[in-house]
């Protein structure tokens, strides 16, 4: 990567840069969340340089828990680019999901042809490894620096960044906007918000991590009175649990062991199965909501991942998502800048919607069939009794979960 030191700057209108630091790239890319990393990867493989400028710290980035289980085709993705060796060695294969309602439990098988499973790999190690990849290259990530805006999108694109107090301007060709649910860049997509649907539902996770292994007789989600419970796992000594609560819920307001109760009390299914306790390593809240913006691309900007769609973690699709967008976004680019040929990326939004729209619709359904509503009705837990029945006792219940949980094929 060069750095010039410019005092004008070409673009449309006139402002000057002249205080500005210029860094020049072929692709700026907006975050280093899964989304921008992945695509910094393929990019590099492919000759094209890119600069990643991520707003946090890189220990704040790598202690970010969130995600945890991987479609096949996003574990192939890994391996594909090279940062897959560890997520071999150490992803845990998982060939059936467990769903609980009405104090009983049951199992759906979920293997695919040709061996096609889910993986649990925890997102903070995805990162780590794509950060590492990066690293020991030598290509630079820019943490602690802060995007504040786009400028020339539609011609000659350039981002304006904050960093210790000073500003400073990447020019590029083209702008990847990776910054999830609360970046900027969406806001440069002209009538995004036209084009813009939200669903928010009036509760939220409290996901813990705990230095405890996992249950054997305990895992996957139970629907309770009480709200939702989920177990799950990053490895074979480190437990991840969510618990249904309210949207603004304190996660003061509850002790440790008044959360390892209450996650038994929504699994209790009259076996005497318990949860393995231990010590609560990480505690955090994140508020349920599905999104998509179906405008994708502007100009030479476009965004990926849960900058243009987010969708409720009951499905867990929101990783899955943004490799299946990143994986088309980076050959728009490379035939954009390789071959001059844009047909691919004026199709970026139409392809990646494909796959968005019915998996939004999936996690939706998994967390209109799962959770507790306020003021739900008996008749309410009875229609969602219905639907978790044909899930677990009909073929083609078993066939729909089975499918949208392994998740759809990439057409790119
Ligand atoms: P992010 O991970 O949000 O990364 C965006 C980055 O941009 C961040 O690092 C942010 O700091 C940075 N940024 C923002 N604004 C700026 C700015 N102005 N300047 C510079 N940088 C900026 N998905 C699954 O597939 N499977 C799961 O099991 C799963 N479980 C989940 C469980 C929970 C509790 C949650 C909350 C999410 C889960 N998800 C799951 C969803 C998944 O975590 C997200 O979809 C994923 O993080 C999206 O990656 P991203 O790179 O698009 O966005
Ligand atoms: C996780 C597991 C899930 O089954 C899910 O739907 C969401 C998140 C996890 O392990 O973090």
């Amino acid at each position: 990567m060069s750095a010039y030191l410019l005092d004008r700057f070409p673009h449309e209108g006139t402002r000057m840069l002249s205080k500005d630091p210029l860094l020049r790239t072929q692709v700026g890319i907006v975050g280093a969340g899964p989304a921008g990393l992945l695509l910094a990867r393929i990019l590099q493989l492919n000759g094209i340089s890119s600069i990643i400028l991520e707003r946090r710290s890189r220990e704040y980035v790598l202690a970010r828990v969130r995600a945890g289980v991987l479609e096949q085709g996003t574990v192939d993705t890994l391996v594909q680019y090279g940062a897959g060796e560890r997520l071999q060695r150490e992803g845990l294969p998982h060939t059936s999901v467990q769903l609980r309602w009405d104090g009983k439990r049951h199992e759906i098988p979920i293997v695919g042809d040709n061996g096609r499973r889910m993986t649990t790999y925890g997102q903070a190690k995805i990162v780590e490894d794509l950060i590492l990849l990066r690293e020991a290259d030598g290509l630079p990530i820019h943490f602690d620096t802060e995007v504040t805006g786009f400028e020339g999108i539609v011609d000659r694109p350039a981002i304006h960044f904050r960093r210790n107090g000073a500003t400073g301007t990447v020019a590029c060709d083209f702008i990847a906007g990776c910054d999830g649910f609360l970046g900027v860049s969406r806001s440069y997509i002209r009538n995004f918000s036209e084009h813009s649907y939200l669903k928010e539902y009036p509760f939220a996770w409290f996901g813990i991590l705990a230095e405890a292994p996992p249950c054997k007789d305990i895992s996957g989600f139970a629907h309770s009175r009480r709200g939702l419970a989920l177990a799950s796992a990053r490895s074979a000594s480190i437990t991840r649990h969510y618990l249904q609560v309210e949207p603004d819920f304190d996660i003061a307001t509850m002790t440790d062991e008044q959360i390892w109760d209450e996650l038994d009390r929504r699994f209790d299914d009259g076996s005497g199965s318990r949860l393995n306790r231990g010590p609560i390593i990480e505690k955090s809240v994140a508020r349920l909501r599905g999104f998509v913006c179906e405008t994708m691309q502007y100009g030479k900007l476009c965004l990926a991942g849960d900058a243009a769609h987010i969708v409720p973690p009951s499905g867990a699709k929101g990783l899955n998502l943004a490799v299946g967008d990143v994986r088309v976004l980076a050959e728009s680019i490379r035939r954009l800048l390789k071959d001059d040929d844009s047909s691919l990326l004026a199709r970026y939004s139409e392809i990646c919607l494909r796959r968005i729209w019915p998996t939004v619709h999936w996690s939706c359904s998994m967390s209109e069939a799962l959770h507790r509503f306020p003021q739900q009705s008996e008749f309410d837990t009875r229609m969602q009794y219905a639907t978790l029945n044909a899930w677990v006792s009909t073929d083609h219940g078993r066939a729909r979960f089975r499918e949208a949980t392994l998740g759809l094929p990439f057409e790119i």
